[in-house]
C-alpha cells in the first residue's frame, strides 16, 4: 500500500476513532505477545532527555503506588541536564534510583544505550524535543520497551505518516505507549466528557481556546562556544524542525482536549498570524496565532494563541452547547475545574486570585475540588495497564493530535486554508536526516545571508512553511 492510500484510509479511521479510548479497536483481532513487568514485579524505567519534564515524568512514574518502580538508566546530549536531574531524583526518591555511573549515557546515541541496558516489558521516558520522537521510539519498538512519550509526537506531514506506522508496530507487539495528552487521564475532564455525552449542554455548537502568555519560543543570538545543533536543540520551541514552534508544542493541548470533548478531529483550518516585535529573537515563531478549526459537522472551534508580555494571559478552554456551556479547562492544565453552566455566560476568571468562584445560580455542575493532578493519572494508567497486561497504546490519537496542530500552524504560517489530508500528505519534511545528527554535525536549519533562520511569510510561500 502507498503511503497516500494509507493516509486515506488512516484518515477516515481517525475521523471515526476520534472519540475512542485509544488502543482497543486496534487491537480487535491480533494474537498479542505478553510484554509485562519483570518477574519481581519491579517495573524498571530509563530516562531519555533530562530536562523539565522528562524528570517530571520521573516524578510521576516513580510516584505510582500499586507496585515496585525503579529508575534504571539515564541519558541526554548535555552533562549538566543529565547530572541535575539525576540529582533531583535522588534526592526524592533515594531508595527507586540505581543508576550507577556506568548506566548514565550522552551524546546522540544515548538513547540506544540506554534501551540496551533494558530489557523488553521495561518502560522508557521519552523526554527529548519532538523531533527525536520517532527516531527513539523506533529503537524502543525494536527491543519490546514500553514506553511514555511526551507530546507533540510529530511536527510535520512526513513524521506523522511514520508515527502512525510506528504506532500500528507497537500495537502488534502488544507494547503499551502512553503519550503526555495527560488532560485525557483527567477524571474531571472524562466526568465533564461524560456529561457532554449524555446531552447536559445539548449540541455542541461552538468551541473557544486560549493559551496566550508572556512570550515564549524565543532565540537569541548563539552564544560563543556552543555548536549551532546544541544551540537549536536547546532552544527548541524556537525551531520548527525541533518542536513544530511554540503552536504545535504549547497548544496541541487545547486543540486536543477540545476536539476530544467535540468527539472528532478537524478536518481543516483557516487561520492568521504575523511577528509583530520579536526584539532581537531569531526564531521562527509568529506571536500571535488566531486560528478556525472547523470539525465534519462545520461547529467551529476558535483558538487564540499569543506570545506577548504585556497582555492578558489566558490558559483555557470552552465548549458553546444548543443548552448549556461548559468550561474544560480554567488557569492551566490542573486544576481543570470543570464545570456546566446553564445558559452561555460564565464569569470570567482572569487569574487564581479569582477562586475560589463565588457562587452561582447559572452553574449546574462542577468537579469537587481538590482534584489530583493528570500529570500523575495518566502514570497510573500506564503502570497498571503494564501491570494487568491491558491493551493500552495511545500513538495513533497522539499522532492525529500532533497532525492537527501542525494543520493549525501551517494555515497560519501559509495564509491558506489546510485541511487533514493535505496536513497528512505534505511532503515538507523539516529534519529529514534527524536519525543521523552528530555532536560536531551541521543543525537541520541554517542562518541565511541576513544572518537569520527563514520566518514563514503568509500568501508568500504558500505551500510550505519557510
Ligand atoms: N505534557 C506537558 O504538559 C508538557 C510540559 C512540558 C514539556 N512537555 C514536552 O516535553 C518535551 C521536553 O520538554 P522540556 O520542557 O522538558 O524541555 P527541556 O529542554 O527541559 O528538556 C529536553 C531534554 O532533552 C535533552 N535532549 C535533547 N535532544 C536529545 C537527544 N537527541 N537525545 C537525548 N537527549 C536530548 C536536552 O538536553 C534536555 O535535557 C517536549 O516535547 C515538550 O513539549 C510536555
Amino acid at each position: 500500500m502507498s503511503e497516500n492510500q494509507t493516509s486515506a484510509k488512516s484518515r477516515r479511521e481517525f475521523l471515526t476513532n476520534a472519540g475512542r479510548t485509544a488502543g482497543a479497536s486496534a487491537l480487535a483481532g491480533i494474537a498479542l505477545p505478553h510484554v509485562h513487568a519483570a518477574e519481581n514485579n519491579t517495573i524498571q524505567i530509563a530516562l531519555v532527555g533530562c530536562g523539565g519534564r522528562g524528570t517530571g515524568a520521573a516524578v510521576n512514574a516513580l510516584s505510582v503506588q500499586g507496585g515496585p518502580t525503579k529508575l534504571v538508566a539515564m541519558a541526554d546530549v548535555v552533562p549538566k541536564k543529565l547530572n541535575d536531574s539525576y540529582d533531583k531524583l535522588k534526592s526524592k526518591f533515594a531508595a527507586q534510583i540505581d543508576v550507577p555511573p556506568e548506566r548514565r549515557f550522552l551524546g546522540f546515541d544515548a538513547y540506544r544505550q540506554a534501551m540496551d541496558s533494558m530489557k523488553a516489558g521495561d518502560v522508557v521516558i521519552l523526554g527529548t524535543p519532538p523531533a527525536f520522537r520517532w527516531v527513539q521510539f523506533s529503537y524502543a519498538i525494536e527491543k519490546g520497551i514500553h514506553c511514555f512519550m511526551e507530546k507533540p509526537v510529530t511536527v510535520d506531514g512526513p513524521t506523522t505518516r511514520r508515527m502512525l506506522k510506528l504506532g500500528e508496530l507497537s500495537v502488534r507487539k502488544n507494547l503499551k505507549v502512553g503519550v503526555g495528552l495527560m488532560v485525557r487521564h483527567c477524571r474531571a475532564r472524562q466526568e465533564l466528557l461524560n456529561r457532554i455525552r449524555a446531552g447536559q449542554i445539548g449540541d455542541i455548537v461552538a468551541m473557544r481556546a486560549y493559551r496566550m502568555g508572556q512570550g515564549g519560543g524565543t532565540a537569541g543570538p548563539r552564544p560563543e562556544g556552543v555548536s549551532e545543533l546544541t544551540y537549536q536543540i536547546q532552544r527548541f520551541h524556537a525551531f520548527l524542525w525541533a518542536s513544530g514552534g511554540v503552536f504545535s508544542d504549547y497548544y496541541i493541548h487545547q486543540i486536543d482536549e477540545c476536539s476530544w470533548m467535540k468527539g472528532a478531529w478537524p478536518v481543516a483550518a483557516h487561520a492568521v498570524g504575523g511577528r509583530h516585535y520579536r526584539g532581537g529573537s531569531l526564531d521562527q515563531n509568529f506571536d500571535t496565532y488566531s486560528v478556525q478549526y472547523e470539525f465534519p459537522d462545520g461547529t467551529r472551534l476558535f483558538f487564540d494563541g499569543r506570545n506577548m508580555a504585556g497582555c492578558r494571559d489566558e490558559f483555557a478552554s470552552y465548549a458553546h452547547g444548543s443548552k448549556g456551556s461548559a468550561v474544560i479547562s480554567t488557569l492551566s492544565h490542573t486544576p481543570g475545574m470543570t464545570r456546566i453552566y446553564k445558559g452561555q455566560k460564565m464569569p470570567r476568571v482572569n487569574s487564581r486570585k479569582d477562586l475560589p468562584l463565588p457562587a452561582d445560580p447559572d452553574l449546574t455542575w462542577a468537579f469537587p475540588q481538590p482534584e489530583k493532578s493528570p500529570y500523575d493519572w495518566e502514570w497510573d494508567d500506564l503502570l497498571e495497564a503494564i501491570r494487568q497486561d491491558k491493551p493500552y497504546n495511545e500513538v495513533q490519537r497522539g499522532a492525529e493530535a500532533s497532525l492537527v496542530a501542525s494543520m493549525g500552524r501551517m494555515a497560519a504560517h501559509t495564509g491558506q486554508i489546510v485541511t487533514f489530508d493535505q496536513m497528512l500528505n505534505c511532503p515538507h519534511e523539516f529534519a529529514p536526516g534527524v536519525d543521523k545528527l552528530t555532536m560536531d554535525g551541521p543543525a537541520p536549519i541554517t542562518l541565511g545571508a541576513d544572518g537569520k533562520y527563514p520566518v514563514p511569510e503568509p500568501g508568500i510561500k504558500k505551500d510550505r512553511e519557510y
